[in-house]
Order: structure tokens, then C-alpha cells, then sequence
């Protein structure tokens, strides 16, 4: 199945409720199966996985909400920054186990593995970088909808799970 979410994105403010309800869905499957009997770095590394999720989602809750609180935006995109820069860490070298959905051309390209990882690390620093009081509904779903992409381009990529 190809599905692509975050193209319902426009930014006009009546496409927002559909933008969201696609990212959310989107957070929703990508967690449901959880890093069931993982250990070592695998795990950990679905720990961090998730853990990004997560502060997506609570993102996507403002914005369908509407209820943008811009410090806590902020500190979300600071997070998530700090968890991507740990990502190639986390795959050490043929990290590969039964339960991992992590594809072995990772090792064989590393240094896009690398950049993709940086992508999302940049988009959620320039969140953490903005004027509390610039984010507004549009500027949040704007900065989810650039976060989201850098997931799917990696996901595409280098995850055996297709989102
Ligand atoms: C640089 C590549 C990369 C980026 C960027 C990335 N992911 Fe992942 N993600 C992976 C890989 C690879 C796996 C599979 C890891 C494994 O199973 O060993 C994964 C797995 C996951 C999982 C499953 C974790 C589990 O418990 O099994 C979730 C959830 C997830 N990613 C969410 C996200 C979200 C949300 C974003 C964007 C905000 C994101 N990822 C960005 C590479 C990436």
C-alpha cells in the first residue's frame, strides 16, 4: 500500500484537520507494534524511535486542538533534535536482529543514513528556534509536516516497515 500523509498538508487552514488526522494515524501504526522482545541497541534505538513519535503526537494534539502552546513546542523540537543527532549511533554496524525492521543497506550507505537523521535533527532545531509567540496553528503544522517528511524519506528508505 502506498500512502502518502503528508501530502494532504497543505497549509491552508482548512486542510489542517486532515493533515493532522494523517499524521496521527501515520504515529499511531508506526507505534502500535512496539519493539516487542528487542534487546541491547535494537531496543534502544526503537526506544528513541518511539519516544520521537510520541512528541509528534502530542504536536499533531495541539494543532488539531488548536490549543498551540509555544514553549512547550519549543521544547518538544529541542527534544527531538537531541534524539535525532543519537540515531546513527544507535546502528552500529550490522545491528540486525529478529524482531529489527531496520534494512542492511543502512551500512551500505551510511552517510545518507547519516543525513537523514541530520534532516530531522535540523527540522526539529529550527522548532526549538522559534519565537514562542511566532507559533501559531499554521507554524506548528508547518513544522510537524517538515519533521514528518524527514521520517517517511528514512522510513522509505532504510525501514523494512513501510509507514
Ligand atoms: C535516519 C533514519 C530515520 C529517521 C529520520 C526516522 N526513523 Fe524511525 N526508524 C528508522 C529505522 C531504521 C527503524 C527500524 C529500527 C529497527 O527496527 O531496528 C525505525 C523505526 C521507527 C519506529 C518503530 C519503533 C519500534 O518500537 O519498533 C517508530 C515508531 C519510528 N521509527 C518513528 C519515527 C518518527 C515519528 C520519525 C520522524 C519524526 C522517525 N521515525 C524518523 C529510521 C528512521
Amino acid at each position: 500500500m502506498r500512502f502518502s500523509p503528508f501530502s494532504t498538508c497543505r497549509m491552508r487552514p482548512a486542510r489542517l484537520g486532515a493533515c493532522v488526522i494523517a499524521t496521527t494515524v501515520i504515529l499511531a501504526t508506526v507505534t502500535a507494534v512496539a519493539h516487542q522482545g528487542a534487546t541491547g541497541i535494537v531496543k534502544e534505538r526503537m526506544e528513541t524511535m518511539s519516544a520521537i513519535a510520541r512528541e509528534l503526537k502530542t504536536l499533531a494534539a495541539m494543532v488539531k486542538s488548536n490549543e498551540v502552546d509555544g514553549t512547550a513546542a519549543k521544547e518538544i523540537g529541542a527534544r527531538v533534535a537531541e534524539d535525532a543527532r543519537r540515531v546513527p549511533d544507535q546502528f552500529p554496524e550490522g545491528s540486525l536482529s529478529d524482531v529489527s525492521e531496520a534494512r542492511d543497506t543502512i551500512w551500505t550507505d551510511f552517510a545518507d543514513f547519516e543525513d537523514k537523521s541530520a534532516d530531522l535533527a535540523t527540522a526539529a532545531a529550527a522548532l526549538a528556534e522559534r519565537d514562542a509567540a511566532s507559533l501559531d496553528r499554521t507554524a506548528l503544522a508547518q513544522a510537524l509536516k517538515r519533521m514528518g517528511r524527514t521520517c517517511k524519506s528514512c522510513h522509505e528508505s532504510y525501514r523494512l516497515k513501510k509507514n
